[in-house]
């Protein structure tokens, strides 16, 4: 009875901080990438596609990628934020286990527990495609980032990285469009 009262409570200030993805029972388990190789996905990736997370508010989101020491993937994530002002946040990814090199996981602050960022598929030059998720009691969080090397995507790839989360069962009806528009964006740019 306690237990199942602080799991609401959490979920209702999850659910007040709004727009977490909530989704009854476990983690779907996609496949991911095979023989993901991290040196090839280094360097800057444009958000195109994401579902809601309580933190990322912004927009002209990017990601940058650097390697900080073997196996260990530095994390650069930046948005603007609807007053103006850039929002940067640094991060490390590696792999839990080195023989599932697209399960990584990402922490941001030091005490926190990382998160998973699991590479579905990439092309390493034109798009990724990133799935997370993370269980609480009964219900489960669902993260998804779908990223361009470009601030645009082709429709035909936007098409099928969503059909890739459909066919995991992911809620892909709640994937929202990030403004990478080059005019709105430009304070981005230094
Ligand atoms: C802009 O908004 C952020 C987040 O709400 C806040 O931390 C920051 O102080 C604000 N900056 C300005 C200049 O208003």
């Amino acid at each position: 009875m306690q237990a199942i009262q602080v799991i609401s409570l959490t979920l209702l200030s999850v659910l007040a901080a709004n727009a977490q993805v909530l989704v009854a029972g476990k983690c779907p388990k996609p496949a991911v990438k095979e023989n993901f190789d991290a040196s090839q996905y280094l360097g800057k990736w444009y958000e195109i596609e994401k579902l809601p997370t309580v933190f990322q508010k912004g927009q002209c989101s990017t990601a940058t990628y650097s390697l900080k020491s073997p196996g260990v993937v530095g994390v650069l994530n930046r948005e603007l934020l609807a007053n103006g002002t850039i929002n940067a946040i640094v991060g490390s990814a590696k792999a839990k286990d080195p023989s599932e090199p697209a399960k990584l996981e990402v922490s941001f602050f030091e005490n926190s527990p990382p998160g998973p960022y699991w590479v579905l598929s990439t092309d390493y030059t034109g798009h990724t495609l990133v799935f997370g998720c993370s269980e609480y009691g009964p219900v489960h969080a669902e993260f998804a980032w779908i990223l361009s090397r470009e601030p645009t995507m082709p429709g035909e790839t936007l098409f099928e990285l969503r059909d890739i989360l459909a066919s995991a069962g992911v809620k892909v009806n709640k994937l929202t469009a990030t403004n990478q528009d080059l005019a709105f964006c430009s304070a981005m740019e230094q």
